[in-house]
C-alpha cells in the first residue's frame, strides 16, 4: 500500500515537473480587456496553446507587464478602454521592449486612427470586432513566430557585441598588466575619450569607434620588450626610437580585423602633435583625424595624472595647467579649451573610473536591459 502511495506521488511530481517545464516552453501572452466577456472568449480561444496573463485595464496591464516582462512575447489590448485606451498602453509599452508583438483589438475601422496606431505603437496587426476565433489564432500564431525570429536575431548581436566588447576590454587589461605602472591606463584614456567626445556632440558610431579606439591604442606595445617599456628613469635616444614603433604595429596588428578597419586611422595617429612634430608622421592640425586628437588629450591627461616608475601623479589642476599650456603646441586648441571646460566631470572620472565608465560607454549599452515600465508610467501620469 505504501509503495502505491509512493509511486501515485511519484508519478504525480513527475506530472507536476513536466507541465510546469511545458508551461514554461509556451509562449506567454497578455491579454487586456475591460470587458469580461471578450476576455472570457479571448482566453478560451487561445487556451492551451499558451501561457494566458490577463488585464483588465491598460494601468493593470502596465503593472502585469513590468512583473512578467521577460516572459512576455506577445500583447492583445482593446482599444476602447476607461483609464488608458489601447495605443496609449501600446505606446508605452513600445518604448521599453519594441520586439514586443502588439495586437490591437478594436471596433472601429477609421483606418487614419489605425494607420496613425500602427506607427506610433509599432503595431504588429489589428483585429476588429467581432472577430473569427480562427482568424485570431492564426495572427497569434504568425505574431509569436516573428517574434521568436527577432528576439533570437537580436539576442546573437546582442551576443556578439558583448563578446567583441570583453574581448576587446580582456586584450586592453593584459596590455596595461605588462607594466604595473600603467594598470587601468586604457579604460581611464578611453573614459576621458568618451567624455569630450560626447561633449562635442560626435554619433553613436563615432562614440564606439572611440571607445574601442581608447581601449586599443597602445596595443602595439604588446611587441615592444618589457625593459623598455617599464623602464625606470630616462629612455635612452634609441629605446625611444623603438616605443616610437607602437603606433604603426598598433596599426598594423589592427588592420586584419575587419571590424576595426574604421579606428586603424585613430589609432595610428595618436602620438601627432598639434604642431606637426609627432610622431609617426608628424601630420598637422586638423590633418591629424579629430578621434586621435582627442585620444591625445585623455591619453597625456592620463600619464600625468598617473604614478610612474620615474614619478610620482601629478594632482588634477597641475595636469590640466599642463594641458592648457600646451593648447596649440601640441593639443587642438578648441578640444584643449573644451577638455579645460570639463574639468569638474574629468577630475570625478579619475576618482572613480568604474562608475563613470559605465556611464558613458557606449559599447556596453547594446547590452544593458531596457528602462523599466514603472520608470515611464510615472514620469507620465
Ligand atoms: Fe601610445
Amino acid at each position: 500500500m505504501n509503495n502505491i502511495l509512493n509511486e501515485d506521488i511519484f508519478i504525480n511530481s513527475l506530472n507536476s515537473i513536466l507541465e510546469a517545464s511545458e508551461a514554461k516552453s509556451m509562449p506567454t501572452i497578455l491579454i487586456v480587456d475591460d470587458e469580461i466577456n471578450n476576455l472570457q472568449l479571448l482566453k478560451r480561444t487561445l487556451r492551451g496553446k499558451y501561457n494566458i496573463l490577463t488585464a483588465s485595464n491598460g494601468h493593470e496591464g502596465l503593472k502585469v507587464f513590468e512583473e512578467y516582462k521577460n516572459s512576455i512575447c506577445l500583447i492583445i489590448s482593446d482599444h476602447k478602454m476607461p483609464v488608458m485606451e489601447g495605443t496609449k498602453f501600446f505606446e508605452i509599452i513600445n518604448k521599453t521592449s519594441p520586439d514586443t508583438i502588439k495586437i490591437l483589438l478594436t471596433g472601429f475601422t477609421d483606418i487614419e486612427i489605425l494607420t496613425d496606431a500602427v506607427n506610433k505603437c509599432n503595431l504588429f496587426r489589428y483585429i476588429t470586432k467581432p472577430f473569427e476565433p480562427s482568424e485570431l489564432e492564426k495572427v497569434v500564431e504568425n505574431g509569436i513566430e516573428k517574434f521568436e525570429l527577432t528576439s533570437s536575431k537580436s539576442q546573437m548581436l546582442k551576443d556578439v557585441k558583448e563578446l567583441f566588447y570583453k574581448t576587446i576590454k580582456s586584450i586592453a587589461s593584459a596590455l596595461d598588466a605588462k607594466d604595473p605602472y600603467t594598470h587601468g591606463h586604457s579604460v581611464r584614456v578611453t573614459l576621458y575619450a568618451l567624455i569630450l567626445a560626447q561633449s562635442l556632440g560626435l554619433n553613436e558610431k563615432e562614440l564606439e569607434d572611440i571607445e574601442t579606439a581608447g581601449l586599443l591604442h597602445d596595443i602595439g606595445k604588446i611587441g615592444i620588450p618589457q625593459n623598455i617599456l617599464c623602464k625606470q628613469g630616462r629612455l635612452t635616444d634609441e629605446e625611444f626610437q623603438v616605443i616610437k614603433t607602437h603606433p604603426l604595429n598598433s596599426e598594423r596588428l589592427i588592420a586584419s580585423v575587419k571590424k576595426l578597419g574604421t579606428i586603424s586611422n585613430c589609432i595610428k595617429n595618436h602620438h601627432e602633435r598639434w604642431d606637426g612634430r609627432g610622431y609617426p608622421n608628424g601630420l598637422k592640425g586638423e590633418a591629424i583625424p579629430l578621434s586621435a586628437r582627442i585620444i591625445a588629450l585623455a591619453d597625456t591627461y592620463d600619464a600625468m595624472t598617473s604614478t610612474r616608475s620615474y614619478r610620482k601623479a601629478l594632482d588634477h589642476s597641475v595636469a590640466m595647467e599642463e594641458i592648457a599650456r600646451c593648447s596649440g603646441t601640441q593639443f587642438d586648441p578648441t578640444l584643449t579649451g573644451r577638455f579645460i571646460e570639463l574639468s569638474a566631470e574629468i577630475e570625478n572620472a579619475k576618482n572613480d573610473p568604474e562608475t563613470y565608465y559605465k556611464k558613458y560607454s557606449q559599447l556596453q549599452k547594446e547590452f544593458k536591459t531596457y528602462s523599466s515600465v514603472k520608470d515611464l508610467v510615472e514620469s507620465k501620469f
